[in-house]
């Protein structure tokens, strides 16, 4: 089986995500969004959130999996089977990083390449940081994620306020 791995902190999950887990999944048999359980970092929310909103966000695509992992990428996708690692370039200004993590990761496990899909356009200035740093202040998210993630933004800073 094709499959793919789409990996990410998905702190949540934004319609940049939503953007190439659409495009992506059309190019493979299985595509896994897979979320990274990070201890070194302190999330707005926790992976089974993330993990749950993603799942409801991708209910209706088939080849879609949502999974969540710890450590080296590389080794999450060589258990699950893929060759194939997704990310979405949104500005030159990610390529560095992303064409480190690629390089790396290929260095780790050569069988393993990275793609990259460019992000739409209109999405292009969009991230999750950006997304809670509007909602933090009461500013409308709408057309910026999806609507479940909106509700839970709400939901999370209205009990700080
Ligand atoms: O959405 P993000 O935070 O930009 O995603 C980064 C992610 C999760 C793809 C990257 O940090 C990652 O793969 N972390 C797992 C550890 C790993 O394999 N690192 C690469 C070698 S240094």
């Amino acid at each position: 089986m094709f499959i793919a791995v789409y990996p990410g902190s998905f702190d949540p999950i934004t319609n940049g995500h939503l953007d190439i887990i659409e495009r992506g999944r059309k190019l493979f048999e299985k595509f896994i969004v897979a979320i990274l359980r990070n201890p070194h970092k302190l999330p707005l929310f926790s992976v089974e959130e993330r993990a749950q909103m993603i799942q409801e966000v991708v209910q209706d695509f088939e080849n879609v999996e949502v999974a969540v992992f710890e450590g080296l990428l590389v080794k999450f996708a060589q258990e699950k089977g893929c060759k194939v690692i997704v990310r979405g370039l949104r500005a030159i200004s990610d390529y560095e990083y992303e064409t480190q993590l690629a390089v790396i990761n290929r260095k780790m496990f050569p069988e393993i390449e990275t793609i990259f899909l460019p992000t739409s356009t209109e999405y292009s200035y969009l991230n999750s940081t950006v997304v809670k740093e509007i909602a933090r202040f009461g500013g409308c998210v709408k057309g910026l994620v999806p609507p479940v993630v909106e509700r839970k933004l709400r939901e999370r800073f209205d009990t700080f306020r």
